[in-house]
């Protein structure tokens, strides 16, 4: 089979096609430290020996972000370094690993309106002028006592709060404030051209240090770098508006980490092929970013879709927005209840109009492909049309992380398949440990994994499987 067939990434050779993607599973301490049960976790995936795994999104700025890993500082690296390890034993040296760098911006909670209006909200001349026109008074009259007005605003109707306030200060009171990158007037927002090159780059150099094989800048779905590749990113400081100038810090990024970690060490992107938001980056788009990534010298680009904060669903009072709530994010991880299409496969085409451009052009960049992926078949029919140089999955991975092994070595029939009903991603969504409905009863009876169950609790990593068995 092709899937098991090698493949160059850079300066690094893959045993195999086999991909699992990043996941972040909810196990770092609160100091983005890794812990034992991060270790178990990957180690278990390279049990399958794929021919890579991504380790999930690491934040490369020390700063407080709860239990996501993080990579902002050299305390980190002694951590990160026993993931490495234990992937490399696990997987008898057969599987490489990268690890994906990520940088977000602030997302608060959606307040309560007593929250909002009594502490949040900035009193400006203009909102002073719409209360007025709204509630049939002069502007002067609002002047005077700010408290008076925001106990006027918090007793009126949603209409004419709607009407006062700004989209923005109506989007805060709704789903929480959201920084986004066109927000230039905020000074951390404005240097983050000047700031992100170099954090990326001494990410970089720790993953490298930690014996990693490379690194995936994370320029997909919400985040800063995805943002800044956004159709509706429209900064006017030469990093916004024209496709040119979206693409130039993702480019700077690139340069500064090449700089720093040379060409001994693989450097490449995950980016959406199609934001999916209206307003968002389409396929064109994405089509001419990989152009100026293949002639910049990335060494993989995976491609995914979606998953934006724009279209996010409305959260309940006291929790955060989530960008794989709307229709972005059903694309970014498809179920079954998507459409009569199901989830299988869907994102290829994107893949393949992009690998198909890159070649055209004479770059050799290897694509990664994505989503909705749970049988060699689909995989071969991938590679056989040529429309990815491989092929990953993230859910049917961790469905079953042997599924690899298993179809490699004729156990085909034992594989078992992921539903799609994003069990999983519900988990992810509540920030809690990410487990799989599929891990526990049917295999419990076995010692080890009965002593992996904990007290009724569905165990941490997928039962354990060996081809005697
Ligand atoms: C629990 C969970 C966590 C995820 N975390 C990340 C992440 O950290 N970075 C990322 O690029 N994608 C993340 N994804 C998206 C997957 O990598 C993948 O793109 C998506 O699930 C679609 O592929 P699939 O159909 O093979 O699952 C996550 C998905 C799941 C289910
Ligand atoms: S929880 Fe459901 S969707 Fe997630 S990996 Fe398991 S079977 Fe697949």
């Amino acid at each position: 089979m092709r899937w098991y067939s090698g493949v160059q990434i850079g300066p690094t050779s893959a045993l195999a096609r086999t991909w699992v993607p990043a996941m972040v599973p909810w196990r770092a301490t609160d100091d983005g430290e890794v812990t034992s049960a991060v270790v178990d976790w990957y180690a278990r995936f390279a049990k399958g020996r794929p021919g890579v795994i991504v380790v999930e999104a690491t934040g490369i700025r020390d700063i407080p972000s709860g239990p996501l890993l993080r990579i902002g500082h050299d305390r980190y690296i002694e951590g990160l370094r026993k993931i490495v390890q234990a992937v490399h034993e696990a997987s008898d040296g057969q599987t490489r690993l990268f690890i994906q760098l990520i940088d977000f911006l602030s997302v608060r909670r959606r307040p309560s309106a007593e929250k909002f209006f009594r502490r949040y909200l900035k009193i400006s001349d203009e909102i002073r002028r719409r209360a007025a026109r709204v509630f049939g008074s002069s502007a002067e009259n609002m002047s005077g006592d700010d408290e008076a007005l925001r106990a006027v605003l918090l007793g009126a109707s949603e209409e004419d709060q709607r009407a006062i306030l700004g989209e923005r200060e109506w989007e805060s009171l709704e789903r929480g404030y959201r920084e986004r990158v066109t927000d230039v007037h905020l000074p951390q927002i404005r240097d983050l051209p000047a700031r992100l090159p170099t954090l990326f780059a001494d990410g970089a150099a720790r993953a490298m240090k930690a014996g990693f094989d490379g690194v995936e800048l994370h320029y997909a779905h919400a985040y800063t770098m995805a943002s800044f590749l956004s159709a509706l990113n429209t900064r006017a400081d030469g990093y916004g508006g024209s496709r040119e100038e979206r693409v130039r810090l993702p480019l700077e990024v690139f340069q500064a980490v090449r700089d720093r970690v040379g060409k001994s060490f693989a450097v490449g992107a995950r980016f959406l092929g199609d934001d999916v938001v209206e307003g968002g980056s389409r396929l064109e788009d994405a089509i001419y970013f990989a152009e100026r990534f293949g002639a910049a010298g990335f060494d993989f680009l995976s491609i995914s879709k979606g998953g934006r904060f724009e279209d996010a669903k409305r959260p309940k009072e006291g929790h955060a927005v989530y960008p794989y709530t709307g229709p972005s994010g059903h694309e970014c991880m498809p179920t079954v209840k998507i459409d009569e299409r199901g989830p299988f496969g869907r994102n290829i085409p994107l893949a393949a109009a992009i690998k198909s451009r890159l070649r055209e052009l004479g770059h050799r960049t290897p694509i990664v492909a994505a989503g909705g992926i749970c049988s060699p078949w689909q995989a071969e029919e991938i590679l056989a049309a040529g429309d990815a140089d491989i092929v990953a999955a993230a859910r049917q991975s961790l469905a079953d992380p042997d599924w690899f092994r298993k179809v490699r070595l004729g156990y085909g029939e034992q594989v078992r398949r992921c539903f799609f009903t994003n069990y999983c991603e519900a988990l992810d969504q509540k920030h809690v440990e990410v487990t799989c409905q599929r891990w526990d009863r049917e295999f419990d009876v076995d010692a080890e994994s009965v002593a992996r169950t904990r007290d009724g609790k569905r165990r941490l990593t997928a039962p354990a499987w060996s081809p005697e068995r």
